[in-house]
């Protein structure tokens, strides 16, 4: 256990000390198992127009997001969707056509298909139909779940589809501590879930999915990490990640500071190479700029009124390019509506912030410092963040 402990302690320090943590276990292994001379060739193209900044892309993304589904059936509090907000959404399940559409559009240039935005992936009936299709095109494929419809069955069902890599979301050790944050669920029961998922790979002889088991540190858990890590290891999960909370309230906050990582870095901001980089459709049909974007407004196309070769390079997305390109070249940005100036002349991540406005009051240390940063920039942007903020730490999308 500790070898393995060790192991993702330095992959971690490599990713964020080279590679400003934008590369992750999952991201090696697709490049050494899911690559081809297409893909490789498209993976030099794409950074040559990110490096040239190319706002027209004759590159094709080598990520694609599919949020196969925007329901869910916790509520978890500093989630959106756990909050009932749509975004302007249709709040629905892709269809299994739907997603074979973008797949047939892209596979020949992703390496990696992540299967989850907002919402629980599993509820999505197609799910391991979308998961079957994309296995034979060559991609590898990653889920972030809450464990809570994966019957032993299901589980049989997932490892047969093929499925690569999968994130059970449970932050806990104990029925208590569990349910406070994940409004709806049983620690007990999604427990036993994901033990029979690994009972069922062991028995079937197989190493994938690859399981990582991801505990957000809040105040209320943060006494059983260390407990939950050595209890994670002894069933067999390949990978424990306690994750810095995304929190509205400072009183979840952990006290211990090893946990309050602050993961906002607006560094990051200047790197941004998405909209060359990346595909993020929702579930509702809608191409997102990025993962951060949560509105419907700021969508940059339509899949269900035009494919990607239509997309790709409309003015949206060659705004974009350009925002970034000059951003990058500490350059001033043209004046733009896009949801991209806001995010690269501010630092703060799109989704989300007119979603609510929060007193000043009762912002966290953390969102201070952003709202700070917006209000000297003279834009008045209500200070909402989000999970995936939270995520930045260990993913990008
Ligand atoms: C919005 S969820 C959707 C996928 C799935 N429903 C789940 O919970 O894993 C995407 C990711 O955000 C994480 N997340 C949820 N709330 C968070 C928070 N307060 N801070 C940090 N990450 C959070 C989840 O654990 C998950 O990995
Ligand atoms: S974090 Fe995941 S499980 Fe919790 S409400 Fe959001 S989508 Fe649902």
């Amino acid at each position: 256990m500790n070898t393995r402990k060790y192991v993702f302690h330095v992959v971690n320090w490599v990713s964020r000390t080279f590679f400003a943590s934008r590369l992750s276990f999952a991201h090696v292994q697709a490049f050494i198992h899911n690559n081809s001379w297409r893909k490789l060739f498209n993976l030099v193209r794409v950074h040559w127009d990110v490096w040239r900044g190319n706002v027209e892309a004759g590159s094709k993304p080598y990520i694609c997001i599919l949020e196969v589904t925007n329901v869910c059936n916790l509520k978890c509090p500093f989630c959106l969707t756990g909050k009932g907000i749509s975004g302007g959404r249709e709040v629905r399940h892709m269809t299994f056509e739907e997603a074979k559409q973008v797949i047939d559009d892209v596979y020949d240039s992703i390496y990696l298909l992540q299967l989850y935005t907002w919402g629980e992936p599993l509820l999505n009936k197609d799910f391991l139909r979308i998961v079957e299709y994309a296995k034979t095109k060559n991609i590898y494929i990653m889920l972030s779940t809450n464990a809570t419809a994966m019957t032993p069955s299901y589980c049989d069902r997932l490892i047969a589809s093929g499925i690569d890599y999968i994130t059970v979301a449970i932050d806990g050790g104990s029925d208590e501590t569990y349910e406070k944050y994940r409004v709806g669920g049983n620690y007990t029961k999604v427990l036993s879930n994901v033990r029979a998922l690994l009972e069922r790979r062991e028995a079937a002889g197989v190493t994938h999915p690859f399981v990582e088991w991801q505990f957000i540190v809040f105040r209320h858990n943060e006494h059983e990490v260390e407990s939950t890590e050595a209890m994670a290891y002894e069933i067999g999960i390949n990978k424990f990640t306690p994750l810095p909370a995304y929190t509205e309230d400072e009183s979840w906050l952990p006290q211990g500071e090893k946990y309050r990582e602050a993961v906002f870095n607006p560094e990051r901001l200047k790197n941004c190479e998405r909209p060359w980089t990346h595909l993020n459709v929702r579930a509702d049909g809608g191409i997102a700029s990025c993962c951060y974007e949560f509105a419907k407004k700021d969508d940059f196309g339509e899949l269900r009124e035009d494919r990607f070769a239509g997309i790709w390079n409309n003015a949206f997305f060659r705004e974009s390019r350009k925002l970034i390109f000059q951003h990058r070249k500490k350059r001033k940005m043209d004046p733009s509506s896009l949801i991209c100036h806001q995010c690269l002349e501010t630092g703060v991540r799109p989704s989300y912030v007119e979603v609510e406005d929060v007193p000043e009051d009762q912002l966290n240390p953390r969102r201070k410092r952003k709202a700070a940063k917006a209000a000297a920039t003279g834009l008045n942007i209500p200070v909402q963040v989000s999970v995936a903020d939270a995520g930045e730490s260990r993913r990008a999308g």
